[in-house]
């Protein structure tokens, strides 16, 4: 359902509100100092979260963001390379923070749904040596946000995964979204995870809270990352406030499963119409991105429609737009889209 206030806002997952059971939670959250490691909520988050996604250990941070960097920052040499697709997140959408911070530059491989195939990091590790600089790390994102929330297949991760270990090449997976891969490839969060060494996941994306992520691994890795994470600052003291909160949206995950669903309605609803707008292949989480430029009025037209209805929808580029769906929207808000488009048509 919408916000109390009448908006329905689909431009991203990231703009869900806590739920009264995380505002309670929140509320009574027993706390200390978490830099002393003695803050009970984050402790147990921190067990739980590991857990979730079969790794030893993790880290609570604020953001998605600082775990990735994190990641980086821990297991990549500087001048040495990372392999990710041209648009993951790391890479693109965290202001150049891998090079400023780390000194670590970019391999990218173009891939339109997030693969990396075996011989792509066979091709990258070969030439690394005298003039090269080397492979340090391999970075999976599953789903990948830019794709629409695309995800990739297991197998694949398993071999391209496989062959890194071969050539020693750590692996880092920004899994900010992995509940949604799981539920999309019919898999076990733990078994994607498994094809890396770090992971990083997100709290406040459509598992609802307000603040949070954590990077997961080897006790001895996320000992270092914790001592990174304070030298960049994120050394929290009594978060348990927001860790009850996550702890909240870790439980309750399930609900990941009806934004898919309704995700795909959205999609053949537009495809209905105007048949080369979506791409219904690429439909596989909770996002949808439709080509307006196939429409028969503007796409400038429609966002100012539906924004006088109180409908806020991702503007990805010049005609392209995307819809997150999550919590705080439902079969009403999509139908509300769906008689706006009918009403300019
Ligand atoms: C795939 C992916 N990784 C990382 C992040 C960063 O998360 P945060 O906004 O918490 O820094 C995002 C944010 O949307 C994301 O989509």
């Amino acid at each position: 359902m919408a916000f109390s206030n009448g908006v329905a806002d689909f431009r991203s997952d990231t703009v869900t509100r806590p739920t009264q059971a995380m505002r309670r939670a929140m509320a009574e959250a027993e706390v200390g100092d978490d830099v002393y490691g003695e803050d009970p909520t984050v402790n147990v988050l921190e067990r739980e979260a590991a857990e979730a996604v079969g790794k030893e250990a993790a880290v609570f941070t604020p953001t998605g963001s600082m775990a990735n960097q994190v990641a980086l920052n821990t297991l990549v040499r500087p001048g040495d390379e990372a392999l990710c697709v041209a648009n993951a997140h790391v890479r693109q959408y965290e202001v150049g923070a891998a090079a400023a911070i780390s000194g670590v530059q970019f391999r990218t491989i173009d891939s339109s749904d997030g693969s990396i195939r075996p011989e792509d990091v066979e091709t990258a590790v070969m030439g690394a040596g005298y003039h090269l600089p080397r492979v340090g790390l391999l970075v999976w994102e599953n789903p990948l946000t830019a794709s629409g929330g695309t995800v990739v297949p297991i197998k694949t991760m398993e071999a391209t995964s496989g062959v890194a270990r071969r050539h020693s090449v750590p692996i880092h997976l920004d899994g900010a979204r992995i509940f949604n891969a799981a539920f999309a490839l019919g898999v076990s969060a733990e078994r994607i995870a498994d094809q890396a060494d770090t992971v990083m996941f997100c709290f406040s994306k459509g598992l609802g809270a307000p603040v949070g992520s954590v990077l997961c691994g080897t006790s001895d890795v996320i000992e270092e990352a914790r001592y990174r994470r304070k030298r960049l600052g994120g050394g929290m003291r009594q978060v348990g406030v927001l860790a009850a909160a996550a702890r909240v949206a870790l439980h309750d995950r399930d609900h990941l499963r009806d934004d898919h669903v309704l995700a795909r309605s959205l999609a053949e609803e537009f495809s209905s119409r105007f048949p080369t707008s979506v791409d219904l292949a690429h439909v596989q989480t909770n996002m949808v991105i439709v080509d307006g430029r196939v429409f028969p009025f503007t796409v400038e037209r429609l966002v100012k429609s539906l924004a006088d209805v109180h409908v806020l929808v991702g503007d990805l580029s010049p005609g392209i737009l995307r819809f997150a769906l999550h919590q705080d929207v439902d079969a009403g808000d999509v139908e509300k889209v769906l008689q706006v488009v009918d009403r300019l048509t």
